[in-house]
């Protein structure tokens, strides 16, 4: 039976570090608030927010050479490409096709994810299912985002801009047949487009306009348009609820029980929000792994980064059970259960 698992991962994230108290400086807010509130002490940023050299898919190419060299591969090897992210290069095209020839690839294809917070799980599923159907034998699995351009730092927007941050995973999933090498048990994916506005970027787009608005000499454009928008306590709230119906959908479909996991890896939104979660499942601190202190929330970068960390740092060991699991605008949510 053929089975789908990670063989190499890495990530990137730019220098440049933005801590509360830089913010600060522009934002009428404080380093309290957002501890309390979220636990981010601080985030990356790349260098010039407005025009840059480095783009969505040059953060993912340099977490890319990191998977492949741990996997021992070159770039040739890869059979398909699926990237999730939420800030692309261009409106159109995606960024996979970009990483397709920033990487050097044949001309396999490349597929670009647009499902925010729960972008890798999406993405990883999708992979799952190629390799599991015998289509590609390995899939570079990508999250990354670039934040830091678009976010109003102006006291309007205090209460999003401060909790995202820029940066990249990613993971090459393979075809394997070894019964010592790992496996994806289980996913699942949902959504709930009823709430799509309640956390959003309006424009562009067909249902608010476009190069119609903007040729327009006074376009009407709104910050609430232009800039992401959140309904935090809304988010919130549906976040603690979907969390851990996901969690144990995965866990139920292996036939697991949560005193199986070796590790929890949420989707970095809020530490209120993987706190609330660890204490519902009783989850010892050694098995849920966060690092939204240091980048706040990447969005579909959060969790591969994450893992990627946590293995670095030889908290995930082979053979582990590890469960990914997220929520975001959409709404959507979704888990992905696995050996490493
Ligand atoms: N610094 C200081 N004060 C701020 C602030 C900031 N950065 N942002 C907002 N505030 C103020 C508000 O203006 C408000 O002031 P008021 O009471 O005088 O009107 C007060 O803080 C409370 O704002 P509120 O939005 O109600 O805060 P909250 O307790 O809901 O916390 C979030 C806001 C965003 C941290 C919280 O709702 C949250 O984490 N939600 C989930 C977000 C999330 O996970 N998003 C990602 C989904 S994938």
């Amino acid at each position: 039976m053929l089975k789908s698992y990670i063989k190499g991962i890495g990530h990137f994230v730019p220098e440049n570090i933005v801590t509360n108290d830089d913010l600060a400086q522009v934002m009428n807010t404080n380093d309290e608030w957002i501890t309390e509130r979220t636990g981010i002490k601080e985030r990356r940023h790349r260098r010039d927010r407005v025009h840059s050299d480095e783009t969505t898919a040059t953060y993912a190419f340099h977490a890319a050479k990191k998977a492949l060299s741990m996997a021992k591969m070159s770039a040739q090897d890869l059979d398909y490409i699926v990237f999730a992210t939420l800030s692309p290069d261009y409106f159109f095209p995606g960024s996979g096709v970009v990483l397709q020839d920033l990487l050097g690839c044949k001309t396999i294809g490349a597929l670009d994810v647009r499902n925010q917070c729960s972008g890798f799980i999406y993405a990883m599923s999708v992979a799952n299912a190629f390799i599991k159907s015998g289509t590609y034998k390995n899939i570079l699995v990508v999250g990354a985002e670039i934040h830091s351009f678009g976010l109003d730092f102006s006291d309007e927007g205090r209460g999003v801009s401060v909790i995202f941050g820029d940066g990249a995973g990613a993971v090459i999933l393979s075809a394997t047949e070894m019964e010592d090498h790992g496996d994806i048990l289980a996913v699942n994916m949902h959504s709930e487009g009823k709430y799509a506005e309640e956390l959003v970027v309006k424009f562009p787009g067909t249902k608010y306009g476009w190069s119609d608005r903007l040729l327009t000499e006074n376009h009407g454009l709104t910050s609430k348009e232009i800039y992401p928008y959140m309904n935090g306590n809304f988010v919130f709230k549906h976040a603690v609820t979907r969390f851990p119906e996901t969690m144990m959908e995965a866990l139920d479909k292996a036939g697991k029980k949560v005193e199986d996991l070796d590790m929890f890896i949420p989707h970095q939104a809020n530490l209120r929000i993987a706190q609330f979660v660890q204490q519902k499942f009783s989850l010892p601190d050694e098995k849920i792994f966060n690092n939204i202190q240091k980048y706040g929330n990447t969005t579909a970068a959060s969790i591969v980064i994450a893992l990627s960390e946590a293995i670095e740092q030889d908290k995930i060991k082979r053979g582990d059970l590890v469960l990914l699991s997220a929520f975001g605008s959409g709404f959507t949510w979704g888990s992905v259960l696995f050996h490493y």
